[in-house]
């Protein structure tokens, strides 16, 4: 059978490798996770390196699994439901494979930049100038082959999972370039072209809404493709999904000054930011239960299915770290959480809970079907994926619910004469044993991550490359 490319097939290609590479970037970005946890056990592996040094590798480990690990999976995914969703190819081969190559170039220039010590300073947007254009004009591409293939749909109407797709890429574009507006003083540093409480307003601005559409609405736009093509069910509901749509997005934007609480920024913003942050849970929870109804009358599949148990754990970690935001965005409770490991332990309830168990669902639910495969090689393997996943999470997060809270108590509690009860040496102390049971937690997320690759390499060698291209072949007629 011929292997050549049919004008009616669908374009895989690119796909498989940000399938691929998800799955690379997560093993090295979560294997960086666990180094850094450990070296807030054992300061010594510092090194004494500069480049090896926490302050260097923390920005790697949150670029590698944000944009390596998180962004690779939402290239694959939306690469893969706009297709099938609209019943057609991409409209450009060339630049679907200039996003691939561009975005491997970005991630690159981030592992040698930020070990070197290049950075802007600004969370999330660490990437200095060149890098950070570069990203831009990937970013622009993948719209155009995005919103290009949209327009060339065969289908009468825009499926749910797109509209949220679509708003993750052009919300993102416009925080990235807003954001990084720079005067650069020579090729690997710039100085931010807003200052003092403006600059943090649009830091944070750019940075909760990195959160909000970054590692929320493309995940949800993942959500709603692989939740009910997994259960084999319906959506829930279609109209909830638009509501909660709409919702999200028009309040999500305001929510970035709870990163700024009893900071310079104005009083009212701060306010603003925490009503607007509350109000916030709906729209989340909207989703949250959409894709949790989708499951009516399918649930027994969970007992043999461990794909879909990855994306219905997804569900229920995105839940709860979105009813926690929410709260922490109370002033009062703020004050507590704010410094705190707690806001680490919410990071991670949303980033391992939500955003890399549904990743690694749509993985497992695509690598076969790209690779003209029935199944991955080992239904067993996943599943003990899953538990090492799931494990891994809940160690992670209330390890640090537990040093988050027990470091806010200690930093403000006082003496009856008004000086502080305890030094900051002591907290650090009282932390000690939720930093081992964290970087454990990382290390069983991280095992579970190898399990995958083996599996993936298994499926992906006994694939044939005819049945590959047969699986990629349009179905005129038919769901997608
Ligand atoms: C094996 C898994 C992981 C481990 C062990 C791990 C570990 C860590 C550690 C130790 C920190 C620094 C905490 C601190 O400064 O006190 C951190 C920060 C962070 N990690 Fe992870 N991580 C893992 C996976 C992930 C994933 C998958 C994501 C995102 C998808 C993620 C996103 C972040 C973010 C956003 C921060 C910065 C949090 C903040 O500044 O508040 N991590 N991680
Ligand atoms: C309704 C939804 C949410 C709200 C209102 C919310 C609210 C908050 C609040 C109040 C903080 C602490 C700010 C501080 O004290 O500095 C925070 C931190 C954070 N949240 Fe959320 N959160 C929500 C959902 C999520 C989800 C789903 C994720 C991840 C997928 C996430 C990722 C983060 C990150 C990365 C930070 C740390 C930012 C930093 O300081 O570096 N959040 N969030």
């Amino acid at each position: 059978m011929s292997t050549a490319i049919s004008p009616t097939a669908y374009n895989y290609k690119v796909v498989r490798q940000f399938a691929i590479m998800t799955v690379v970037w997560g093993i090295l970005g979560m294997g960086l996770g666990v180094f850094i946890a450990s070296q807030l056990v054992w300061p010594e592996l510092n090194f004494g390196l500069p480049w090896t040094t926490f302050g260097r590798l923390r920005p790697l480990h949150t670029n590698l699994v944000i944009f390596a690990f998180g962004g690779c999976a939402l290239f694959a995914t939306s690469y893969y439901v706009v297709q099938r969703t609209c019943q057609t190819r991409l409209i450009s081969d060339s630049l679907a494979a200039f996003t691939f190559w561009g975005w491997q170039a970005v991630i690159v220039s981030a592992i040698v930049t930020l070990p070197l010590g290049y950075t802007t300073t600004k969370e999330y947007a660490e990437l200095e100038w060149p890098i950070a254009i570069l990203l831009a004009i990937v970013w622009v591409t993948y719209a155009v082959v995005f919103f290009g293939t949209i327009v060339k749909r065969k289908t009468k109407h825009i499926y749910v999972g797109n509209w949220f797709y679509g708003a993750f890429i052009l919300v993102t574009a416009m925080l990235h370039i807003v954001n990084h507006a720079s005067l650069p003083v020579n090729l690997f540093k710039s100085y931010s072209a807003y200052a003092g409480a403006t600059d943090a307003m649009i830091q944070w601005w750019y940075g909760h809404n990195a959160v909000g559409f970054f590692l929320t609405t493309g995940f949800l736009g993942m959500m709603y493709y692989f939740v009910p093509k997994q259960a084999e069910r319906p959506i829930y509901s279609y109209r909830l999904s638009i509501v909660h749509f709409w919702a999200l997005i028009t309040l999500y934007i305001w929510a970035g000054p709870h990163h700024l609480h009893y900071t310079a920024l104005p009083d009212w913003a701060q306010s603003l930011g925490m009503a607007m942050s509350i109000i916030l849970l709906a729209p989340s929870w909207g989703g949250m239960i959409n894709g949790m109804m989708t499951l009516s009358g399918a649930w027994h599949k969970l007992r043999t299915d461990p794909i879909l148990r990855f994306l219905v754990v997804s569900l229920a970690f995105y839940g709860m770290s979105t009813f926690e935001g929410p709260m922490m965005a109370i002033k009062t409770v703020n004050s507590l959480s704010h410094y705190t490991d707690w806001t680490i332990g919410h990071v991670h309830a949303g980033a391992l809970g939500w955003v890399a168990m549904i990743s690694i669902g749509a993985i497992y639910h695509m690598i076969p079907r790209l690779f003209g495969r029935v199944q991955m090689h080992s239904v067993a393997l996943i599943n003990t994926h899953f538990w090492l996943a799931t494990i891994g999470t809940v160690l992670y997060i209330a390890s640090m619910w537990v040093n988050g809270i027990t470091q806010g108590l200690m930093w403000r509690a006082i003496n009856d004469d008004g000086t502080l009860t305890y030094s900051f040496v002591e907290a650090l102390q009282a932390s000690h044993p939720g930093y081992i049971v964290r970087a454990l937690g990382g290390a069983f997320f991280a095992a579970g991550m190898l399990f995958m690759a083996y599996n993936v390499w298994r499926t992906v060698r006994a694939s044939d490359p005819a049945e590959a291209e047969a699986a990629a072949k349009i179905a005129v007629v038919g769901a997608h």
